[in-house]
């Protein structure tokens, strides 16, 4: 249904935004893309849905052609912008009214769209007077009036509080179980990624560094994990423990702080061999799809959040 090809943005004045991306997202599939600030997250989902000019590179959903065949392939698609798009004076009917018009929709899936995230009794209230997610979840009702193939939300989450985010990612599992829509959704939320999506991309300066399902990518990690504050040089703790053969490859330090996947060792083995680094502190625990990204990216999450 999205086939990615190849894809780059350079931005005039030379900033590479995407650089040479390539991915396929099965009809009916959740893809999540994931990736810190700046990342080309955004930049990605502008060339897919044809408002930014690729420089180089394909990309065709359900079929057709952004470069080429624009039209169509916005008529395949909706997207929920990062920043808002409703019109905050008119009510929410109103502001999908007008939506069902430019697509020619009857009323009546303005009831039904507004059914499925919630917001029926709402509908009559000027925007203003909505909550954060409740003007979230009208966006997201205003891109399904079209009935889309194809639906991108651009962090669709952020800015939520924790309540309203579940309640919004319960309205987009529901879709999905409703709708035969394929989505892709930015985040910088692992857990959201590992919640709704059948696969997840990890994006880093322009380029794809990982691209598998949330449990693949947990599996590298093994199962458990050795988390600890080192005192002092973190860089050369990590070389020590590497010498010792407890922490392998996957091992990454962030500030003073050592992540090291167990994979064939014991915690106890490896507790062992850390009475060789200073540490301040140690816990052990099951890898989580941050350690992936952080192991990728060098980047916090909660910093880039
Ligand atoms: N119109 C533009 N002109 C020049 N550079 C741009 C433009 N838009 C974005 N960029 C740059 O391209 C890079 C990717 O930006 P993009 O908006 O795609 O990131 P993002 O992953 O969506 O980040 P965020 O999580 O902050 O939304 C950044 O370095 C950004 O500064
Ligand atoms: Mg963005």
């Amino acid at each position: 249904m999205i086939e990615v090809q190849r894809l780059t943005k350079t931005y005039p004045g030379g900033v590479q935004a995407v650089k040479d991306i390539s991915f396929d997202v099965a009809p009916g599939e959740v893809f999540g893309l994931l990736g810190p600030n700046g990342a080309g997250k955004s930049t990605t989902v502008g060339m897919l849905t044809t408002t930014i000019a690729p420089t180089s590179g394909r990309a065709r959903l359900a079929g057709f052609d952004v470069a080429t065949q624009p039209l169509e392939a916005r008529r395949a698609s909706s997207v929920v912008f990062q920043d808002a798009v409703v019109d905050r004076a008119l009510s929410g009917r109103r502001n999908l009214d007008i939506h069902a018009r430019l697509w020619g929709r009857g009323r009546e899936r303005i009831g039904e769209v507004a059914g499925a995230v919630g917001l029926s009794e709402l509908l009559d209230r000027p925007v203003a007077s909505y909550s954060g997610g409740q003007r979230r979840r009208l966006e997201i009702a205003r891109a399904l009036v079209s009935q889309p193939k194809v639906l991108f939300l651009d962090e669709p989450t952020v800015g939520l509080d924790p309540r309203i985010r579940h309640e919004l990612l319960d309205v987009l599992a529901d879709l999905r179980a409703q709708e035969e829509t394929t989505i892709l959704l930015t985040t910088h939320h692992l857990d959201e990624a590992e919640r709704l999506c059948d696969r997840v991309g990890i994006i880093h300066r322009g380029e794809i560094v990982a691209l598998d399902t949330p449990g693949a990518l947990l599996a590298r990690l093994g199962r458990e994990i050795v988390e600890l504050r080192v005192e002092g040089d973190p860089a050369g703790a990590l070389a020590a423990l590497r010498a010792h053969g407890v922490a392998g490859e996957d091992a990454f330090a962030v500030g003073s702080r050592l992540t090291v996947p167990l994979h064939e060792h014991s915690a106890a083995e490896a507790l062992a061999a850390m009475g060789a680094v200073p540490t301040a502190a140690v816990a052990t625990r099951r890898p989580t799809l941050d350690d992936v990204y952080l192991r990728l990216t060098g980047d916090a999450l909660a910093e880039a959040a």
